[in-house]
């Protein structure tokens, strides 16, 4: 049931899980221009389901296939309205496994339906469980697995085959695509997923590269107090399985802003429509500033633009929910 399907046929063609990987990588030329530095961004928006979470999503699902975890009669259970979510339903659709998503109301509803159009089932947890809608979303997941006996949580906070999925693909393909030779890496992290995939690639083939974790202000993943984020995807709010622990060289903590600044940057002086989190690196590469003069630095962009359309880039949203009424100026 699984493999085959992804291989190449005759004419070079595959099912759609076989595109997933050797994302672009794109030489930013104008976006630091006062700098020496050398920017390269793999664009993980040219996965088929629009982020790098198809990465880890296909390869928790193929795993539990392979291992006989799951059958082609078992329901995937998960709690997430974002790029895993999305991940999650279009592997489950093509390997004909039926996905509950749980969310709470603050899931975009342009991610419940691209969910819903893989054919996957939406359960809305509204009541927050002692004042957090994740402990809630959480429960909702716990409890139906309790309640039936072929449903499975592939949990990425604590999948191993999360970071297994970027050490096999993101990292490689970057490393080669640069010959080794990068000076830096910055990732964004939530689960650490892609941070952890990528440090441990590194660190096995003794490469240079420092590896920055950029997280949100408010992530009491790397210590911290928690607080309010309203950009989805980047820090978290618990320290996960997966998070337990994690060192990296460098932690760069950005704001809500500080990512609606990095997208409308990147927007304007490289016509690269990128998500928050990829804006909110920009924003800690400038940061590092005089440290990265004639640096190699590469990072991973998780997702496009095109998921942040009423929020980044729309100025009301910026106006009312973080008080700024001219972001191009930002
Ligand atoms: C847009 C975006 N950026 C960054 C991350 C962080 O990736 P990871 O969970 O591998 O740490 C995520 C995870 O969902 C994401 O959706």
């Amino acid at each position: 049931m699984i493999a085959n399907e992804t291989k190449l046929d005759r004419y070079g063609a595959r099912g759609i899980l076989g595109t997933i990987g050797e994302t672009p990588l794109v030489k930013m030329e104008r976006l630091f221009p006062e700098s020496t530095l050398e920017f390269y961004a793999k664009l993980e928006c040219f996965n088929p389901g629009g982020s790098a979470k198809d990465r880890p999503a296909t390869a928790m699902i193929e795993a539990a296939l392979k291992e006989g975890i799951i059958s082609k009669h078992s329901t995937i259970v998960e709690s997430s309205s974002g790029n895993m979510g999305i991940g999650l339903a279009q592997a489950c659709r093509y390997y004909g496994l039926k996905f509950i998503c749980v969310v709470d109301p603050h899931a975009q509803q342009q991610n419940i339906a691209i969910i819903k159009a893989y054919g996957g089932e939406i359960v809305l947890v509204d009541n927050p469980e002692n004042g957090d809608y994740l402990t809630a979303r959480l429960s909702t997941v716990k409890k139906l697995i309790a309640e039936h006996r072929d449903y499975y949580w592939p949990n990425q906070y604590s999948n191993l085959n999360n970071p297994r999925s970027h050490y096999r693909g993101t990292i490689r393909e970057l490393d080669k695509a640069l010959r080794g030779d990068i000076d830096f890496l910055f990732v964004a992290t939530s689960s650490t997923g892609t941070a952890r995939g990528c440090r441990d690639y590194l660190r096995e083939k003794r490469r240079k590269t420092q590896v920055v974790a950029v997280d949100a202000v408010g992530s009491i993943l790397f210590g911290g107090k928690a607080g309010t984020r309203k950009i989805p995807g980047l820090g978290a709010g618990v320290i996960s399985d997966l998070a337990q622990g994690q060192e990296f060289d460098r932690v760069v903590r950005v704001s809500d802003l500080d990512c609606v600044r990095g997208c409308r940057r990147v927007a304007r002086r490289e016509a690269v429509l990128v998500g928050g989190s990829a804006g909110g690196i920009v924003e800690a590469v400038s940061r590092l500033g005089n440290e990265l003069e004639g640096k190699k630095c590469a990072a991973i962009f998780h997702d496009s633009g095109k998921r942040y359309l009423d929020t980044i880039f729309n100025d009301e949203w910026v106006k009312s929910e973080l008080g700024v009424s001219n972001p191009e100026a930002l």
